[in-house]
């Protein structure tokens, strides 16, 4: 796992929880009160699905950074939309980073 090494490196391990499995599984339940940051970069077919796991504990402010965003087509179109909750943008190659609103 790269990001696990490239936390170790950073110095940032202590401030990560990792849960190893299923997303779909790991992220359905203890999460904790508020999120500050999500980072997807699995299978883009459950960007929609993981946001919705997560989506109740971002908390205002909180970013979402989504890799290859653009093989997630209904991901984009709800975290683009202006009823959906983001204020949502591409950022450099193929990532798009969306912040939750109020
Ligand atoms: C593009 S790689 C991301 C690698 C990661 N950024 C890293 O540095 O280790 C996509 C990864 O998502 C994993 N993945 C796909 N679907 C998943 C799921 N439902 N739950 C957990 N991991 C999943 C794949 O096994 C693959 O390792």
């Amino acid at each position: 796992m790269r990001a696990k090494a490239n936390l170790r490196e950073g110095g940032l391990i202590d401030l990560v929880e990792i849960r190893e499995g299923d997303a779909l599984e790991t992220l359905s339940a203890d999460l904790p009160e508020t999120i500050d940051l999500l980072l997807l970069d699995g299978a883009k077919a459950l960007y929609p699905e993981i946001l919705g796991l997560i989506e109740s504990r971002l908390r205002p402010g909180a970013l979402v950074i989504a890799d290859n965003a653009d093989f997630a087509p209904d991901y984009l179109e709800r975290v683009r939309s202006p009823a959906g909750g983001y204020m949502s943008t591409p950022f450099g190659d193929e990532v798009e980073l969306s912040m939750r609103l109020g």
